[in-house]
């Protein structure tokens, strides 16, 4: 713990395709305690960078009142225009934001998800963080098992009635099948991607230049195979970097027992939500963990964790990765300084004791807010 620095997003994210001045955001709360996190890091926006534009349209049941739906045609038209968007929490089951996720995600492609995870001064993790842990997981976010192609067996086996397991037996007579779909090109974009970082965070002194790429090539030697030659061959066209390779369990295994061994983790979908929780709450806590999400021109920026509908409303929710995820944001939009600053001053207000109950503290989502504030003033 000794040697937890204070991060910098520029580790985190690579700028974006333009410089933008002025730029302007979007910011959408979704569900549960998704509008007070994005009201919270608005907050701090203000302070860390007047010169945003921030668009807040409607959303929710505030669309369902006035337009009829949660996802009108007005906030597609905003978000299509935004020079970035800050996204607060989708509840997949009860929520009215699966419809922006799904545009966020998928009708837009943003193919990059980023998930960082850093140390904190002051915020014990599990073992093995002696030097500070400083990873990145690069999630594919556009294809595997995410795009949900599932049925029932019996149209899988009407449309290909030989199809058989590697035991050679047919398909059982009843039950149900997804389809996780891994091509080249995304794999390359992916794998681009994640050694592009690499050797960014190589070339600012703050990693050794190594991908890990995580598969389960042992059981699915196809998909997986194809995962790993594509970002392989990408890792070696960008050149000085180390690459490794992991099959998931292991890496689950290592990221508990050593999370500093990382440095940039690339995988597949499933994979990288799974490992991001994992990793996250290694380092000391899910609600610390931000994320962003990128494709061509394009990106969004919100916390690893969910709506937490039992907390919604109470004041209660840690903001800490919403205005992490906000100063990822920054950096993306060519605000590099302004969002160390916003980085210090969170990781400041959590050293100094400020913090939600999720951390052992006392303070509400506005007491810690108004702490990050200060200290950026
Ligand atoms: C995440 C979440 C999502 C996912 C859900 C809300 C669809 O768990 O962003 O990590 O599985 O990607
Ligand atoms: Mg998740």
């Amino acid at each position: 713990m000794g040697a937890a620095q204070v991060p910098d997003p520029s580790m985190w994210v690579l700028p974006g395709a333009r410089g933008v001045r002025d730029a302007r955001v979007v910011a959408v709360g979704g569900d549960g305690i998704g509008p007070e996190v994005v009201a919270a890091a608005l907050e701090c926006l203000a302070v860390a960078a007047p010169e945003l534009r921030v668009v807040q349209p409607i959303q929710g049941a505030e669309a369902i009142a006035r337009h009829g739906k949660a996802f009108p045609a007005e906030l597609e038209q905003e978000l299509a225009a935004a020079d970035a968007i800050l996204f607060g929490a989708a509840d997949t089951e009860r929520g009215h934001a699966k419809a922006i996720l799904q545009y966020l995600r998928w009708v837009r492609e943003s193919y990059a998800n980023l998930r960082p995870t850093a140390t904190l001064p002051g915020v014990p993790g599990l073992t093995g963080q002696e030097r500070g842990a400083n990873l990145v997981i690069v999630r594919e976010l556009t294809e595997g098992l995410y795009p949900g192609r599932e049925g029932d067996l019996a149209l899988l086996a009407a449309g290909i009635p030989d199809y058989r397991d590697r035991m050679g037996r047919a398909l059982p007579a009843k039950g149900a099948f997804a389809l996780r779909i891994v091509t080249e090109g995304a794999s390359r974009r992916i794998g681009a991607y994640a050694a592009r970082l690499a050797a960014h965070r190589k070339a600012l002194g703050v990693a050794p230049g190594r991908v890990t790429i995580v598969t389960k090539q042992n059981v699915l030697p196809e998909t997986d195979g194809l995962f790993r030659s594509a970002c392989e061959a990408e890792i070696a066209a960008v050149g000085g970097l180390d690459v490794d390779h992991l099959y998931v369990d292991e890496a689950a295994r290592r990221m508990v027992a050593q999370l500093d061994s990382f440095d940039v983790v690339v995988t597949t979908n499933l994979f990288g939500d799974v490992l991001s929780d994992v990793a996250s709450e290694a380092m000391g806590g899910l609600p610390l963990a931000p994320s962003a999400a990128v494709g061509d021109g394009w990106a969004y920026f919100e916390s690893c964790h969910g709506s937490a509908p039992d907390l919604a409303g109470r004041g209660v929710a840690n903001p800490a990765a919403t205005i992490l995820s906000a100063a990822m944001m920054l950096n993306y939009l060519g605000l590099p300084e302004a969002g160390r600053r916003l980085v210090a001053a969170t990781v400041a207000t959590i050293a100094s004791g400020v913090r939600t109950r999720d951390l052992g503290g006392s303070a509400g989502t506005g007491a810690f807010t108004a702490e990050v504030c200060r200290r950026l003033g």
